[in-house]
C-alpha cells in the first residue's frame, strides 16, 4: 500500500506548522476546520526527493481525540494508506486482526472525492484509509 501521508496529533497550528517548516516543509494548502474530527487540519510536503506528506491534526477541547492529545501530547499517531477501494481493503484487514472505528467518510481537506477510515491494529495502533474516488467525465 503506497503511503498517503503521516498523521501528528498537535496542540496548536501555528507553532506546529512554523516546527515543520523550518524542518523544510511547505504547506500545501490552508489550515481547514474538519467538522468529522471537530479539529483544524492542515497538510504540509517535504522539499526535496522524498515528498513525505504531513497531516497537521489540532483538535479542539471538545473533539474526541482531545484525550489522545492530552496523553501523547505532540506526536505522530497514523499513517494514512492510499488504496483502490476501502471497503475491500477493511475485509482484508478486518480478517487479519484489524478493527475499524471509524467508517468511511468524507475527508474534504484531503479533497472533494477523499474519503477515509481508520482501523486499529492491536500490534501496531492505528491505521487510516484513504480512497479517492473516481469522477466520471
Ligand atoms: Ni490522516
Amino acid at each position: 500500500m503506497q503511503v498517503h501521508h503521516i498523521g501528528y496529533l498537535i496542540k496548536r497550528m501555528n507553532k506546529a506548522l512554523s516546527a515543520f517548516e523550518y524542518l523544510g516543509y511547505r504547506r500545501t494548502g490552508a489550515v481547514v476546520y474538519d467538522e468529522g474530527r471537530d479539529a483544524e487540519l492542515c497538510f504540509l510536503k517535504s522539499a526535496g526527493g522524498g515528498k513525505i506528506c504531513v497531516e497537521l491534526v489540532a483538535p479542539r477541547r471538545t473533539s474526541s481525540l482531545y484525550g489522545l492529545l492530552k496523553v501523547y501530547k505532540n506526536t505522530a499517531y497514523h499513517i494514512c494508506y492510499q488504496v483502490d477501494s476501502i471497503q475491500e481493503e477493511v475485509v482484508r484487514m478486518e480478517q487479519n486482526g484489524y478493527r475499524m472505528f471509524r467508517e468511511p467518510e468524507p475527508a474534504p481537506a484531503i479533497g472533494e472525492n477523499a474519503s477515509v477510515a481508520f482501523l486499529m491494529s492491536p500490534a501496531i495502533g492505528m491505521v487510516e484509509l484513504l480512497e479517492m474516488k473516481q469522477t466520471r467525465d
